[in-house]
């Protein structure tokens, strides 16, 4: 005979059975033994029944209530056993994963090429000289013979600091003049440095690198500028190099000329590049820094580090060396 009893048992084991957390099994199991739970409620009534019906009627709840005691006991059990499986798998770690590993940081490709240009001609004899970014109007233009108003300075668009006496130096070619103040030939310098233009395209940049090569001493000749350069540029490149030597004009040189280099002869660019400008130091401008032009002759060169660069790693637009993108710069470790 199925009673009311045995109804709330079936019940209550099954629920117990589904509770699928241990808050969900707690709230079962107040709902069933807590002080106001069914089976609770069951044994208050108990006092209504006639006293021979109380003692088995009594035992029957209680037998029930360990039964769900015990139902709940081994539920939590399992739960807790879940439980913990769950967080144990949520914090383990896969020690077969690959690692995420350091990856080692290099110096920005610019930099790499500097050094490199630095490394080759210091190997060449040359010292490494500096001079300010900031200059004076005397020695980016008028030493270098090229006095106000003349028609070269629209050659180099100029950031002015200080009204018209102080600007950020169009090129290296001022550390020609500062070095020759100060010392007496033989000179054999290089000065790398920033410069600043106002001018931005794929291959210009307001702010980009030079490196100024000078060389005084007597009967310096063209014939060595030439020779200088070639070698420089192969072992710049690591190979044998057909240059253009394009008649050019600087105010502080003559001759002068400009120097271009064929991409695709390399292998990575799409044509001719101008990459530098050089020539005979012109005797106004040894004069005016303070060396005899009678006695000592001298060349000079001021090349594009960007422009060597690109050349050399195959970059189309200079403008991506200031993006800091680091998927361009990483290619460069
Ligand atoms: C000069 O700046 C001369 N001072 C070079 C010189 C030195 C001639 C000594 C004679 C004797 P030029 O303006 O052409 O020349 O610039 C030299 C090189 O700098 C160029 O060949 C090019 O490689 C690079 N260059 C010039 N402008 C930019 C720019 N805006 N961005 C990147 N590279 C540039
Ligand atoms: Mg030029």
């Amino acid at each position: 005979m199925t009673t009311e009893l045995d109804r709330l048992r079936d019940q209550a084991l099954a629920d117990i059975d589904d509770a699928s957390s241990l808050a969900a099994l707690d709230e079962k199991r107040v709902a069933l033994l807590g002080k106001k739970g069914v089976i609770t409620a069951q044994l208050k009534q108990l006092g209504a029944l006639a006293p021979d019906q109380r003692k088995a009627e009594g035992a029957r709840i209680n037998a029930v209530k360990t039964e769900i005691a015990e139902a709940i006991a081994q539920r939590k059990q399992t739960l807790e056993a879940l439980a913990l499986e769950r967080r144990l798998e949520e914090e383990s770690v896969d020690v077969t994963l690959p690692g995420r590993g350091r990856r080692p940081g290099a110096a920005h490709p610019i930099t790499q090429t500097r050094e490199r240009i630095e490394r080759l001609f210091v190997h060449n004899g040359f010292e490494v000289v500096h001079g300010p970014e900031i200059e004076d109007d005397y020695h980016n233009f008028e030493a270098l013979n090229v006095p106000p108003d003349h028609p070269a300075r629209a050659m180099q668009d100029t950031f002015y600091v200080d009204g018209a006496r102080l600007l950020l130096r169009t090129h290296t070619s001022p550390v020609q003049i500062r070095t020759m103040e100060s010392r007496q030939p033989p000179i054999r310098v290089i000065a790398p440095g920033r410069v600043y233009r106002c001018d931005s395209d794929r291959t210009h940049s307001p702010m980009f690198h030079q490196v100024e090569a000078l060389y005084v001493a007597e009967r310096v000749s063209f014939a060595e500028l030439r020779a200088e350069l070639q070698s420089f540029l192969e072992a710049f490149f690591d190979t044998e190099l057909k240059l253009r030597f394009r008649p050019s004009y600087f105010p502080f040189t003559e001759p002068s000329a400009e120097v271009d280099i064929d991409g695709r002869s390399l292998g990575t660019g799409s044509g001719w590049m101008e990459v530098l400008g050089c020539g005979m130091v012109h005797p106004r401008v040894l004069e005016a820094a303070g060396i005899d032009g009678e006695r000592y002759t001298g060349y000079a060169i001021g090349m594009g580090v960007e422009r060597l660069a690109m050349l050399r790693h195959g970059v189309t637009d200079l403008r991506q060396f200031y993006e800091n993108d680091l998927r361009f710069l990483s290619q460069f470790v």
